[in-house]
């Protein structure tokens, strides 16, 4: 069996900032609302026709990832793509991927775990490079999220939140067994789906359906999320399934080099921080400048605090993230 470890990292933002300010005109909020309750002060909006989308700014990430990991998109065996906004309803966006990338008959695959799509994402070629059926593998967590948000009063406690971006890893196999993916723990819990949702467009809610009726009130093309619920929910999951971690690896909390927290409000991070009495440098946040962009969410904070300096080789990273499913996992990385 091999081990699997990271040895290129990219990440991609529109250009276009969204400030809490450029909210306030919107819809009924305020910035010290907004920054009091989840941390955000700007996020990044893509601009309809700006060439954005879900696939596109995934390849963009990944280009940086494979020129920093000295490989071209030639040398990977596997794309595992994780989106909640994919382009298309089907097929997935790994597919666009794929052809962007000109990486002939790569097999592709789509993660669909919300806010833990790039943990589940990690895990998932982890496992392919620990049998030694693929050697490079291509990890993506892209959101286009922000054009499908409700932008009115009426829901402002969800679009306030989010953001766009995207965020590549290139995995690899090493037979040194002391590094890189040391173990990952992944969970779910379908029963609580509904509080955090998009119910239609889906086969429960067809297009045709939600067209014919016209029915004004009928805005399940929204999503929809119960706050408190999830808030409650997250800080429990997310101190449960880094324990996991540390007990499985053996690590104690204050060997942690650095945790990756999904970034899905300042305060979720702070409360996990404080329940493992880690210092504020061995934790990353970037919630501040980006929201919740929620696949893409870890691979951008874990490139940026890789550019930083702040992973090295050695430095022990702890990705943890909870979200919509329920969904919620960790993973213990060995630089
Ligand atoms: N601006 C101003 N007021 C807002 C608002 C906004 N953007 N969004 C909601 N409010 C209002 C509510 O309408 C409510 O008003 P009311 O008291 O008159 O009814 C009030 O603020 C409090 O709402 P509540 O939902 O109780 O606030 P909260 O403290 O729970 O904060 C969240 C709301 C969404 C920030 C918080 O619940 C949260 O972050 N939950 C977890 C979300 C999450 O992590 N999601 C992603 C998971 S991966």
């Amino acid at each position: 069996m091999y081990n699997s470890k990271i040895i290129g990292l990219g990440k991609y933002v529109p250009e276009n900032i969204v400030t809490n300010s450029d909210l306030e005109k919107l819809m009924d909020t305020s910035s010290d609302w907004i920054i009091e309750r989840t941390g955000v002060e700007e996020r990044r909006h893509v601009v309809k026709g700006d060439g954005n989308g879900t696939a596109t700014m995934g390849v963009k990430a990944a280009k940086i990832a494979l020129e920093r990991a000295s490989l071209k998109a030639q040398d990977i065996d596997f794309i595992v793509f994780a989106t909640m906004s994919p382009d298309y309803y089907f097929p997935g966006s790994g597919v666009l991927a794929q052809e962007l990338l000109d990486i002939p008959d790569c097999p592709a695959l789509d993660i669909r775990m919300q806010c833990s799509g790039f943990v589940y994402a990690i895990s998932t070629a982890d496992q392919f490079i620990k049998t030694g059926m693929y050697k490079n593998i291509l990890v993506i967590g892209s959101e286009y999220q922000t054009g499908g948000l409700d932008m009115s009063t009426r829901g402002r406690n969800i679009s306030v939140i989010f953001g766009d971006g995207a965020g590549a890893v290139v995995m690899t196999r090493t037979e040194n067994n002391q590094e890189g993916v040391l173990s990952s723990h992944l969970h779910t819990q379908g029963k609580h789906a509904e509080e955090l949702s998009l119910i239609g467009p889906s086969t429960r809610r067809w297009v045709p359906e939600i067209i014919t009726k016209n029915d004004p009130e009928d805005i399940s093309y929204y999503p929809n999320m119960n706050g408190q619920f999830v808030f409650k929910h997250a800080v429990v999951r997310f101190t449960e399934v880094i324990n996991e971690g540390l007990k499985k690896t053996g690590w104690s909390s204050d060997e942690i080099g650095l945790l990756i927290p999904h970034q899905a409000n300042l305060r979720i991070a702070q409360f996990v921080q404080k329940k493992f009495g880690l210092s504020d440098d061995q934790v990353y946040n970037n919630i501040q400048r980006y929201g919740n962009t929620t696949a893409a969410s870890i691979p951008i904070a874990l490139t940026e605090a890789w550019e930083e300096g702040k992973v090295q080789p050695g430095t022990k990273v702890v990705l943890a993230a909870f979200g919509s499913g329920f969904t919620w996992g960790s993973v213990m990385i060995q630089w």
